[in-house]
Parts: C-alpha cells; structure tokens; sequence
C-alpha cells in the first residue's frame, strides 16, 4: 500500500476488503479498531480472537472485559477518549501468534490509522505489540510501564488482558502501569480529561 489517506472513510473501505495475506481468507470480521478517531492515546494489542472475530471489535472477550476495567479506573473509555487497534486485523487461526509476515503486510494498516489520529502515546498490550513497535527484544516483566520516545510519540508496554487472566499475580503490576499513563496522560495531554 503506497496510498496516504486523507480520509478515514477512504482507509477503513480499503483495509475491510484487505486480502493481503492468507488471514483474509478465514477471517469473519476484520477487526479494524474502536474508539475516539482523535484519541490522544491509543492501545495496540496483538490480533482478534474468537469473539473479536465474530463481533468485528478488539477485545471485546474476557480479556477485553477486564482491559476495561482498568481503563475504566484511570477514567480511559473505548467509547469516547481512547482508540484501540491490533498489530493484525484477522484472526490467527487457532488464536496462535500472527506470525511475522502477516504482521508485515498488515502493519501499513495501522501506520495510516495512527497517521490520521496522530496520538500523543501509544500504549502496547503484551510482548507482541511492544516487541514490533519498541524494541526487538522488549520484555514485558522487566519494561513494562517505561515511557519511551520514538518518532514523537511516547510508547509503553504493558501486559496482555490475557496474559492477566493466565497469572493474575501481575494484575497490580499492571494497574501501577495504567496509573502511571494517567499521570503521563495529565501531564502531556490535552483533551483526553478535558480539564
Ligand atoms: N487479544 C488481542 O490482542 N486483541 C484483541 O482484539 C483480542 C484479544
């Protein structure tokens, strides 16, 4: 894809008809993203589940039900201060990981989306969105909840919904990292508290 879109409405018609890599042929739903189109602050997790296959929404199952709770606790919401993406837009079959190349042909995707929304921080949920759009070898125990710069926005990685729901030992973990977003977000951002 050489396009830049202008519109959001030109980019979206593009990417559900995507065919790009063999995901496409599975897929039930493209999963394209929810939220505020001019979030300050978007998240990036890793690619639809079942039910996000279904319903043609991120998270959107039990891990989703619990990343809401924390966004609801630092007062984020998918539907008014947030955008929430994936590193694939379909589903891997069998949940397993997106495998390098999909992620490769899907990742101009969300370069445009996140050309378009132009976040001020993007939030990585677990070790395949950090790895792709931090560093190669981010580890989510040890870095999570760092801010780090990259090309005018701040990114931080964090643990995945489900990655909590397999060991809720890092549940606090997690929420000191939502936390610490918060008062990032206070202190660089804008509109998202509307202060
Ligand atoms: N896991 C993800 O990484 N993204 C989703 O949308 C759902 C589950």
């Amino acid at each position: 894809m050489n396009a830049m879109y202008e519109s959001w409405e030109a980019l979206k018609k593009d990417c559900l008809g995507c065919m790009k890599c063999p995901l496409g042929q599975t897929r039930t739903n493209l999963v394209f993203g929810v939220g505020n189109e001019k979030a300050e602050v978007m998240f990036v997790g890793e690619g639809p589940g079942y039910n996000e296959d279904m319903q043609g929404e991120p998270f959107v199952g039990r891990g989703g039900q619990l990343l809401d709770k924390f966004l609801e606790y630092v007062d984020l919401d998918r539907r008014k201060n947030i955008y929430i993406a994936n590193m694939v837009k379909c589903r891997p079959p069998e949940n397993r990981d997106p495998a390098d190349s999909e992620m490769d042909c899907c990742i101009d995707w969300l370069r445009e989306q996140t050309r378009l929304i132009r976040p001020k921080i993007i939030v990585c949920l677990g070790r395949i969105s950090a790895q792709r759009l931090i560093s190669k070898d981010f580890k989510v125990t040890q870095q999570h909840g760092q801010f780090i710069e990259k090309g005018g926005i701040l990114f931080m990685g964090t643990f995945h919904p489900a990655a909590l729901l397999r060991n809720p030992n890092n549940k606090p973990l997690a929420l000191e990292d939502f936390i610490s977003l918060k008062e990032k977000i206070k202190e660089i951002c804008d509109h998202t508290y509307e202060v």
